[in-house]
Parts: C-alpha cells; structure tokens; sequence
C-alpha cells in the first residue's frame, strides 16, 4: 500500500500519459469555455479508465477501488473536471453493479464502461442537500411504466449525459420512501433546463434534470422499492473516495507546480524556496498531500478488502478536500502575482478545489457520518 506495485506503476503512467495527451493540451481552453468535450472522454474510456473496478466481464478493467484511486489522481492532476466524469459516470455502474438486474446491467454497464455512454447520478433538489431523505420528486406506477415529477439540481452531466440513476419518492416521508430508477436523457418528459455558471470545475457541466410526467418502462426501477436511499448512500460512500483521489491529484499538481517554481524564481539573489517563509510553506503542502493519499487508500483498501469503510471513506473525502482547498490556495500565494492570473494553472486548480468540500456530501456532513460513527463506537449500548 506504501508503494504502488510492477502492474499499478504500469496502470499509473499509462494514466498519466493518456490524461496528459488527451486532456492537457485543451485543459485551459475548455475551462474558459466551460466545454466538456465527450470526444475526449470516450477517448479515456478507449484507454481503459472509464471503467477501472468493473468486473471485465462488462467491459471493465476488474480492478480494485485502490487502483481506481491511483489512475483518478493522475487523471485529476491533469483535469479534475475529466476526473470527475470518470467519477460521476463510474456511480451508475457501481449501483447496477451491485443493485442491478442482469437485464439493466447488460443494457448499461458495457457502454459507460466503454466511455461510450456518461452517467449521472441525482439524488439532490433545490430544497434537499445535505437533508438527501426529504427529497420532493416523485414517481409513480402507472401500468407498464414509472411516472416520475420533480426536479433534479447541481447535477452532473446534465444536458451532456445519457443515463442518470434518479432518486425519487414512491412512498411515504423519509429515507424507506425513496426508490431509485434509470433515467434515460431522451426519455420522454425529461429535460434539461438550465446549465450553472460556476465559480470552478468549469469543464465539468453540471445543471438541472427536470422530470415533467417523465415516463420510463417499469423495469428501470434499481433494486426495491423503498430501497433508493440505501442504494444512494451505499453509492456515494465509494463515491467519497474516488473524489478524495480527485483532490489529492488536485493538491498534487499545485504542491509540485509551485514547488517547481520556487525552485527557479529568484528574489534577493536566491531561489525563492531558500526562503524559510516559502520552504516551509512548501514543506507542510508536501505533508499534507502525503498524507491525504494515504487516507485516501486506506478507504480503497478497506472497501476493496469488503471492510466496513463508511467512516473511513467520509474522513478521506474530508481531509483530501480539504487538503485540496489549502494547499491549491498556498501554491497561489508561493506564485504571488503570478498565481493570481489565468496564464499560471494554480488559480484553476484552486477554483476547482473549492466545489471538492461541498460535492458527495459537503465536509459538514462527513464530519456528521463520522461523529455518528463514533457515537456507535464508544456510546452506550
Ligand atoms: N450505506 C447504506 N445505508 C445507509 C448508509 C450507508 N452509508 N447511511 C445511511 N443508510 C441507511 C440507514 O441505515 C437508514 O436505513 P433504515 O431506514 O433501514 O434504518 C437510512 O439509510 C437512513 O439513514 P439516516 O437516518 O442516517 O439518514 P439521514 O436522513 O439522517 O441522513 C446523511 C444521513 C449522512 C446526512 C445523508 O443524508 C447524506 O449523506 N447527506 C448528504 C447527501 C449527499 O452526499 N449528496 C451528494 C449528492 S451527489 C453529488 O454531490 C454530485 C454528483 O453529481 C454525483
């Protein structure tokens, strides 16, 4: 686990080669352009990494969640919004997966896995965050279909994705109500209304899935009825990996970026990072990058081992995204001017960051799962 082996070191680089040659020389442009670019996506998933833990008997390369952790950094260290995509349209997978019909699995996991198709995932509403279990949006059985209403926010994939996994109502109030289907983007009565402007992760699309009598065949719904909010919760605990591995590669490339620089950039007659002010600034973004990755395999690890995680996984998103936030935001002040203006990447590695403590739970919530898991642990019985 300290040290990546023969065939992760492989998988690494591979990575890295593809994310730098596919992604890096648009990064900057389709951030100002706020342009996701499906073409560049399916071109990851033709380099094997749209689908790293699916079984391959599904088109996925039947890895682990430690390995999938290892190829998001590199990814993110590239684009986060690219890993984020990975991500994001890796979620239905893992609930199909899992939760899925041989019937929806063989319909849906080869292509996501494949890149051909981008996946979604919408469990949050205007008025339902952090509170997931009192969402609004309902759906109903009526004959041979699902009849879903409601409306879907700060989704992922919106208006550019081809299947969202939809959590919807079809009972009473609270979590054993929620249902979760699959929602084709050209069902009939689902839209697509509004794209967000965002502060950062601007190559990632993100926006609002209207559902107006949307109709989807009865078999679309994913496991039980009244078993959606588990299912959610059970997704976005590996999901809270994949994006503590997003904000460690994100930490990581501002942390080597600036320490680069301060290597080169001269003032008073030596390098900058000669300077204890700036040495050591660099000295504490280094720990903490280390040791978030840590964390962040750890969860993989535990997951990966069929371990109790959540706890583990809520804690790894919370420090690696922290993490993020702080040391993006040093590597700005070590570049000074420079790190202010657009021509330096470390403005949009700290812009992206920011979003990483408030997606898959903001760090506030994991701060609750976390808290709940302690109270398990040493409350009274
Ligand atoms: N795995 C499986 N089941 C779980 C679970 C888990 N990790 N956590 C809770 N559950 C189950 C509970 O066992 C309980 O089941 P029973 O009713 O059978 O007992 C049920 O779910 C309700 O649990 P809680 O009482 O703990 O639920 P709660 O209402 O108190 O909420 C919460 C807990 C942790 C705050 C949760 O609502 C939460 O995680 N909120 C944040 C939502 C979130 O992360 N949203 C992100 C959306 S996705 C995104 O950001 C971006 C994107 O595009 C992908």
């Amino acid at each position: 686990m300290f040290a990546p082996s023969e065939d992760q070191q492989a998988l690494i680089d591979a990575a890295r080669a593809a994310a730098e040659a596919i992604l890096g020389p648009t990064v900057r442009e389709d951030d100002e352009a706020e342009r996701f670019r499906r073409d560049a996506f399916r071109r990851l998933g033709e380099a094997g990494l749209c689908g790293i833990p699916t079984a391959e008997a599904w088109g996925g390369l039947g890895l682990g969640y430690l390995e999938y952790a290892m190829v998001l950094e590199e990814v993110a260290a590239v684009s986060a919004a690219y890993g984020v995509a990975l991500a994001v349209s890796g979620l239905p997978q893992v609930i199909l997966a899992r939760y899925g019909t041989d019937a929806q699995r063989e319909r849906w996991i080869p292509g996501l896995a494949a890149g051909e198709l981008l996946g979604g995932f919408a469990l949050s509403e205007s008025g339902s965050g952090s509170d997931a279990a009192s969402l609004k949006t309902t759906a109903r059985r009526v004959g041979d279909e699902w009849v879903l209403n409601g409306s879907k926010f700060w989704i992922t994939h919106a208006g550019v994705g081809d299947v969202f996994i939809v959590m919807a109502r079809t009972g009473g109030p609270g979590a054993r109500g929620i249902s979760a289907f699959i929602v084709p983007a050209d069902a009939p009565g689902v839209s697509f209304p509004k794209r967000e402007e965002k502060m950062g992760m601007r190559a990632s699309p993100t926006g609002e899935v209207l559902l107006e009598d949307a109709r989807i065949p009865a078999d679309h719904l994913v496991g039980k009825e009244g078993e959606g909010f588990r299912i959610a919760m059970s997704a976005l605990d590996s999901g809270r990996i994949t994006i503590g591995a997003i904000s460690v590669g994100l930490a990581r490339a501002a942390w080597e970026y600036a320490s680069r620089y301060a290597c080169e950039r001269e003032q008073f007659g030596r390098p900058i990072i000669r300077f204890q002010g700036v040495g050591f600034m660099l000295a504490d973004m280094a720990m903490r990058v280390e040791a978030a990755r840590l964390l962040v395999h750890k969860a993989a690890w535990l997951r990966d081992e069929g371990r109790p995680y959540t706890h583990v996984a809520a804690m790894a998103k919370c420090t690696a995204t922290d993490t993020a936030m702080a040391v993006t935001t040093d590597a700005v002040q070590v570049l000074g001017g420079n790190g202010y203006i657009r021509e330096y990447p470390v403005e949009r590695y700290m812009r992206d960051a920011k979003v990483m403590q408030i997606v898959e739970g903001t760090n506030q919530v994991q701060r609750l799962v976390i808290a709940r898991h302690l109270e398990r642990t040493f409350g009274p019985r």
